[in-house]
């Protein structure tokens, strides 16, 4: 994506990015970077490039003692938190519909998809709303309107949970100063989909194209004709937590080339 200048437009920001190694977190991190913001990202593992610019936690965010360490780390060590976005989530479960599961996939999706950004939120709303001022992101997915329960049915009912939930803290925290808002992604071209993808052509003896075609038509084909890619999810996200977004809260914004089939 083309380069702009975000004339440091988070100059002095602090801001915590979970799931910031990979994906569309590591994403998010360097875009926020790039608008001066101060950054923090957590995963389980430390990144596999080090950035000196982003500073690392590392925390498995499934439980409540690892959300408590980051809540702690970040206020010790930077006195308050700006922004926070709530990225880490995604699904490993078996296939195969409600049969397939049982209450560990269910807990563990739970777990890291809504109980990890509730847990966060709560421990980072005191110094905004004593502050009165945050700016709290919701990365939720399209799954959440769009349930494909042969593959994920545990994801995308915590995606659905967390947006209810987004629109919720919303109604309460904005007329305390501070933003609420979800952003649901649809497919999005990260390092693991590529490897998921290859991983398809070589099972079903297709090109990684057929592939994701064939993922594609799963979900009823995106009109953009191909998935998103990580930095421009993360550009929306750069955009909402600015100052330029300051009107906007308790809202919901599908970022998925056309792939849901309604308004
Ligand atoms: N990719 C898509 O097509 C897509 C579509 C719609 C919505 N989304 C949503 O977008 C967000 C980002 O997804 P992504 O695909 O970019 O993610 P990803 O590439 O799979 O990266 C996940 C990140 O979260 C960390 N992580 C995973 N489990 C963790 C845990 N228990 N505790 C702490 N950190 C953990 C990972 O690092 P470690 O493994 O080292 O912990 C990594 O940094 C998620 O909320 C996902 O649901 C993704």
């Amino acid at each position: 994506m083309e380069q702009f200048n975000y004339n440091n437009e988070l100059s002095g920001k602090i801001a915590l990015v979970t799931g910031g190694t990979k994906g569309a977190g590591k994403a998010i991190a360097d875009r926020l970077l790039q608008a001066g913001a101060t950054v923090i990202i957590t995963a389980r593992n430390a990144p596999e490039q080090e950035n000196n610019n982003l500073y690392f936690i590392a925390s498995d965010l499934s439980t409540a003692e690892g959300a408590q360490k980051v809540v702690k780390e970040v206020l010790s060590g930077y006195g308050r938190l700006d922004i926070l976005v709530n990225n880490l989530g995604g699904s490993s479960t078996p296939a195969g519909g409600f049969a397939s599961l049982n209450d560990e996939d269910w807990e563990s999706t739970l777990h890291a998809n809504l109980l990890a950004p509730v847990r966060l939120d709560r421990g980072f709303l005191p110094q905004m709303i004593e502050r009165k001022a945050g700016v709290i992101i919701h990365i939720a997915s399209i799954q959440g309107k769009l349930p494909l329960y042969d593959s994920t049915l545990p994801y995308a009912a915590a995606k659905a949970g967390l947006r209810n939930y987004s629109k919720s803290l919303s109604n309460e925290v904005t007329p305390k100063g501070v933003r609420v808002l979800t952003v649901s992604p649809g497919w999005i071209n990260t390092t693991a989909s590529e490897a998921w993808l290859g991983e398809i052509a070589r099972n079903s003896n297709s090109t990684v194209e057929e592939a994701q075609q064939g993922v594609m038509n799963a979900l009823g084909g995106i009109p953009f004709g191909r998935p998103a890619e990580p930095a421009e999810v993360a550009e929306f996200v750069g955009f909402l937590v600015s100052p330029r977004a300051s009107y906007l809260t308790g809202t919901e914004y599908v970022i998925d080339g056309g792939t849901l089939p309604t308004i």
